[in-house]
């Protein structure tokens, strides 16, 4: 990596003496923290290449990061392409990438290459950690392809630029075995695989001696860490390991599959200091029909009763959740059992989806539902979470709580936003050095999913 990185530094520096400025560039993220993590990596390139980040769509070199979960994502990377075109003619010198989930798919990179041949480089999930190369590649060549259908590989040595100095997302695996029937990340995010712990942790060391306070521990399904390890462990022993850290004072995790979720997990963040009150834990529908045909391996039952244990563990947790509405063959009745479930467990917060149809994935090939049915469901299932959600988060309101300050407030620079514990957001009075401190605030007034505060 250290020789393309060199290269990749005289050819930048080469550039900026014919045009006599600095190069700059745009980093832009769609979709998840995996790929908000993996945009701190291409933009730790850059700048270490001498690019100036900008958010300008004029930079000398854009690069979008692409999420295709749903169809949604793919269509606002075309309509941010296409506006794009009449930047390239201005500057002809301009480059173009496209990296990410999207990539990884041969449709996309066709009509990519179709309709969009003023995008100059692509490259897909499994080779990020080649960026310094594939740049060198795309300068030299001018145009630049380049897609691995898998990889076992695991590297993570690309210099990184956070966006927020006292957090950070931590990989600590990649992939997905689950196979749900409507979701396209086993295919284009590869094979679960996990990093050794001891990478972790040396990871998680080096961050908190750079002023990380809060960590996000990352992976597609995290209740199934250390699985596939030469020497196994569990997710919970990699808590532990991690709760000894010294001088990290928070820790959060995404994401839980219910299926794997251990007795063991609940014990260690019961008994936890550093770990949030939190859980993310995807219900997707709460009909034992639907979850079957989904291949979510729970039901109804049994996701009501891993609700009741953690929340026998830890009652005031914060549970949130993903809910797909109109997934093949979903009936009023099924939509029922997912509002049920939605007023049982009593989420704090939770994510509605409309199902998207995902070519190549197994639910692409049942029978579809009528897309106002499937309206007409979602806004059912959307005013019971909201109703719900507002309901159980409002428990907070007077009390004092710990709050890590994380920016100001956009439209009001006296206000700073930060997160409980719980992950929900406050805003408070204050002033900027209070950003990457964990204050206590006391609740004082209740907006629906937010609160404003004051500092004691
Ligand atoms: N359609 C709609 N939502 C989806 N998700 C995953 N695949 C699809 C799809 N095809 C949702 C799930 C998952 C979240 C990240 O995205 O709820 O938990
Ligand atoms: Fe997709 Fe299911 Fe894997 Fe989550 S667990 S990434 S929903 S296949």
């Amino acid at each position: 990596m250290d020789g393309y990185l060199e290269t990749l530094k005289k050819i930048i520096s080469e550039k900026e003496s014919i045009i006599g400025r600095k190069l700059t560039c745009q980093v832009t993220t769609f979709g998840c923290q995996m790929n908000a993590r993996d945009s701190e990596k291409l933009l730790g390139v850059l700048s270490e290449a001498g690019f100036i980040e900008t958010n300008s769509d004029d930079a000398d070199f854009i690069i979008y990061n692409t999420c295709t979960i749903r169809d949604n994502a793919n269509q606002r990377v075309y309509g941010r392409l296409g506006a794009l075109k009449p930047y390239k003619k201005k500057n002809p010198s301009m480059k173009i990438a496209l990296c990410g989930c999207m990539m990884q798919e041969e449709t996309v990179v066709e009509k990519i290459k179709n309709s969009y041949g003023f995008v100059d480089l692509i490259f897909g999930t499994h080779n990020l950690f080649d960026f310094p190369r594939l740049l060198v590649e795309m300068y030299e060549r001018d145009k630049y392809t380049e897609i691995w259908d898998d990889t076992d590989i695991i590297k993570e040595d690309l210099p990184v630029k956070r966006k927020y100095p006292f957090k950070s997302g931590i990989n600590i695996m990649f992939g997905c075995n689950n196979f749900c029937t409507y979701c396209i990340v086993p295919y284009v995010r590869g094979r679960e695989r996990s990093r050794k712990p001891e990478e972790i942790i040396e990871e998680i060391e080096s961050l908190v001696k750079d002023g990380v306070v809060e960590i996000m521990l990352l992976g597609q399904n995290v209740n199934s860490y250390g699985n596939n390890l030469e020497n196994p462990i569990s997710f919970a022993k990699l808590l532990t390991m991690v709760e000894k850290i010294d001088g990290l004072k928070r820790i959060r995790f995404m994401t839980s599959h219910p299926k794997d979720l251990s007795d063991e997990l609940i014990d260690v963040m019961a008994s936890s200091k550093k770990i949030c009150s939190h859980i993310h834990l995807p219900l997707q529908s709460g009909s034992t029909k639907i979850l079957k045909a989904m291949n979510r391996r729970y039901n109804k039952e049994s996701y009501l009763e891993l609700v009741r244990k953690i929340r026998e563990k830890m009652p005031d947790i914060s549970i949130t959740t993903d809910i797909i509405v109109g997934f093949p063959g979903e009936t009023r009745e099924e939509v029922l059992d997912t509002i049920d479930v939605i007023k049982k467990a009593e989420f704090d917060n939770a994510f509605t989806f409309i199902y998207s149809i995902r070519t190549g994935t197994p639910a692409a090939k049942m029978e579809q539902v009528d897309p106002e049915i499937v309206k007409e469901h979602f806004d059912m299932v959307l005013s019971v979470v909201q109703e719900t959600a507002k309901k159980r988060t409002e428990r907070f309101l007077g009390r004092t709580v710990k709050v890590l300050c994380e920016e100001a407030n956009e439209s009001d620079d006296t206000f700073i936003d930060g997160r409980m514990s719980s992950n929900t957001v406050v805003h408070l009075k204050g002033s900027k050095d209070l950003i990457g401190k964990i204050v206590d605030v006391k609740l004082t007034e209740f907006h629906g999913f937010y609160y404003t505060g004051e500092l004691v």
